[in-house]
């Protein structure tokens, strides 16, 4: 039987480390691909160096093409830039849309059949291009963002009450910036709604510092981003597919109507199994929660409508 086949895009933190984690669960063969020559290739083959230590067979393949990708089950895609001093926003949107654009062509072009998790920011606008270039249907495509928002979250939890991670089931809504939504009401401690153990202003501090989880990491390591922790959420949803395991996780899914929300691309709750996105699971917000989601959502819709000004 073939093995399952991941190609990760984007050789840098976040792709090499995905791949690492990839290679060390054993489950799949890996191609990592990079524009910068010889560096897939080299971080590929350490990787692999690691396997008789580790314990484990996977082949990770590097490459600067895209040949050795064909056929593979999920492609993800984390190739992107930094934002390079001088540089707008809208400057860097520009750009990675460009190279999100281009890579999903190239991939889909050998892989019609993958699913797409596209990591590359800003998140939500990424993978709407990647859904708009791959032409694949809407179950096939998403975003990786609300895990990690929502494992930050739930790590906050478990430091401010000295309990165990495991025990802390958190839902972090809506767009991958500051108007994201962790929702306090769904969020429970072995059960427990956390309202009731945590005081409304240690919470709000704990809501307050999860929106700003990714800056928190940016300002401590002065060059680049977090990627322990977004590499081991990707990680979660390429098992949730390959074992149709039907978690129900917070991904960036094209919402056609559920929550109110129009064909754009947020984070909601989503059962993700063989067939990708096969649910969009839908509950009652409070009040509070619903307009912050839909205000999450407008910014979304302002970075997707100048994506298409810019013609892609
Ligand atoms: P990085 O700079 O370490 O790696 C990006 C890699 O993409 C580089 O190696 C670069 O050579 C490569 N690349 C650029 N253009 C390419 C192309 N046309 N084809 C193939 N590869 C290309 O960045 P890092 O830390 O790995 O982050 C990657 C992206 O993921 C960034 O956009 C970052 O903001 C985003 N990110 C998103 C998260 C989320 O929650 N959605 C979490 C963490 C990072
Ligand atoms: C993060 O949240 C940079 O989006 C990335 O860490």
């Amino acid at each position: 039987m073939a093995r399952t086949k991941i190609t990760v895009i984007g050789a840098g933190n976040v792709g090499a480390t995905t791949a690492q984690r990839l290679a060390e669960k054993d489950f799949a063969d890996v191609v990592l691909v990079d524009i910068v020559e010889g560096m897939p290739q080299g971080k590929a083959l350490d990787i692999m160096q690691s396997g008789p230590v580790y314990g484990y067979d996977s082949k990770v393949i590097g490459t600067n093409g895209y040949d050795e990708t064909e056929g593979s089950d999920i492609i993800v895609i984390t190739s992107g830039m930094p934002r390079k001093p001088g540089m707008s926003r809208d400057d860097l949107l520009k750009v990675n849309a460009g190279i999100v654009k281009e890579v999903t062509e190239k991939s889909v072009a050998k892989s019609p059949n993958a699913i797409i998790i596209v990591v590359s920011n800003p998140l939500d606008a990424m993978t709407y291009v990647a859904y708009k270039t791959s032409k694949f249907e809407k179950n096939r495509v998403m975003g990786m963002a609300g895990i990690l928002d929502s494992a930050r979250f739930r790590t906050f939890i478990s430091m401010e009450l000295d309990v165990s991670v495991e025990n802390i089931n958190a839902f972090v809504l809506g767009g991958h910036g500051d108007t994201m939504v962790p929702s306090t009401k769904y969020t429970t401690v072995a059960g427990i709604p956390v309202e009731d153990l945590i005081p409304k202003d240690r919470l709000d501090a704990i809501v307050e510092r999860t929106r700003k989880g990714g800056g928190e990491i940016v300002s401590l390591l002065k060059t680049g981003s977090a990627y322990y922790a977004p590499s081991a959420a990707v990680v979660e949803m390429v098992e949730s597919i390959v074992f149709d395991k039907k978690k129900i996780l917070p991904c960036a899914a094209l919402c056609q109507g559920e929550y109110g929300i129009d064909n754009l691309f947020v984070g909601v709750p989503v059962k993700l199994g063989k067939n990708g996105v096969e649910q969009i699971i839908e509950f009652k917000l409070s009040e509070e929660e619903h307009a912050a989601l839909m205000k999450s959502a407008a910014a979304v819709k302002e970075l997707c409508d100048k994506v298409d000004e810019m013609g892609f």
